[in-house]
């Protein structure tokens, strides 16, 4: 994430450690998203090519409802769109695609900024007409990440027109790990069954203490602590950018456990 280095800023060794141990979590990031992506196009596109969209019904809460045209039509647009943004962001971020591709860059941040905000009323649309997915403490945190993308995504694409770009650059990231959130609900959910054998917390309608933590921190969590990274990489000293670093370590490798598990549990049997 190189992206967020600021020029003026003198590169003494912790910043280099800082910035290192940010692009070794993007890196395992992109990778659990990436078999996040393999879920969706395997799971969901194999059974559309198949013609059999019954399949869909056998994991989603809701999903094909006869009868139900418009909602029918917004889970198709949202799984499709599903993969083509958590492909897109990724992308977009990489430094030597920033560099090189400008233009694609534009392009595909205008692209990435419409789907952010279609897969978000595609989701509320669900919710709000179909009832919530797990229950009202679910629809509450899900309906948080919805405002949350679609505030991201005005505020990234605003600062980019306006030409402020060090301003861009901080809410480009926000708007990547808030559409991350849904990823961060199941990397977050498996890092808890890893660690627990179990899921304490957990009821079947989602309104156990873990769930009501789940649901909303898989979008406030991630943005506070990118909040915290953007204060000490900016205006910290070497400890505090140290001790960042140590943090963003121990994040990687809490995140690649959740990783494993979410692909064990959730997504491998489901492709
Ligand atoms: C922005 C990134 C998003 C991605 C990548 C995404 C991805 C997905 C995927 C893959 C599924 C199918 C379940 C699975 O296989 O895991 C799904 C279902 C669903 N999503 Fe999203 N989603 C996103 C945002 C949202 C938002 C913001 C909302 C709510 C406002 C939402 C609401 C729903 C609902 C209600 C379903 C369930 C449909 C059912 O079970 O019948 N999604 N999403």
């Amino acid at each position: 994430m190189s992206m967020i280095t600021q020029p003026t800023l003198v590169r003494d060794h912790s910043s280099k450690l800082l910035s290192g141990s940010a692009k070794v979590w993007f890196l395992f990031a992109v990778a659990g998203q990436l078999i996040f992506v393999f879920h969706i196009l395997h799971f969901y596109g194999g059974a559309t090519i198949k013609g059999d969209l019954a399949a869909w019904n056998e994991i989603l809460y809701h999903g094909i409802i006869t009868g139900d045209t418009m909602g029918n039509v917004a889970l198709g647009i949202h799984l499709l769109l599903a993969a083509i943004i958590t492909l897109g962001g990724p992308i977009q971020l990489t430094p030597w695609v920033q560099t090189h591709m400008r233009r694609f860059h534009r392009w595909n941040g205008r692209a990435y900024v419409v789907t952010a905000i279609v897969i978000s009323l595609s989701g509320l649309y669900m919710i709000f007409g179909r009832g919530a997915v797990g229950g009202p403490v679910m629809g509450a945190g899900n309906t948080l990440n919805a405002l949350m993308i679609m505030v991201c995504a005005v505020m990234t694409m605003y600062f980019a027109m306006m030409g402020k770009l060090d301003v861009h650059r901080h809410w480009a990231l926000r708007l990547y790990l808030v559409v991350s959130g849904v990823w961060f609900f199941r990397v977050g959910f498996g890092l808890w069954i890893l660690i627990h054998q179990g899921a304490p917390g957990h009821t079947d309608t989602f309104d156990g203490p873990f769930d009501i933590f789940l649901a909303f921190g898989h979008t406030l969590i991630p943005v506070a602590l990118l909040q915290l990274y953007f204060w000490v990489k900016e205006k910290g000293g070497p400890p505090s950018r140290k001790t960042m670093t140590l943090g963003l370590v121990v994040l990687t490798a809490l995140m690649a456990g959740g990783i494993f598990m979410a692909t064990v549990i959730f997504w491998l049997p489901n492709s």
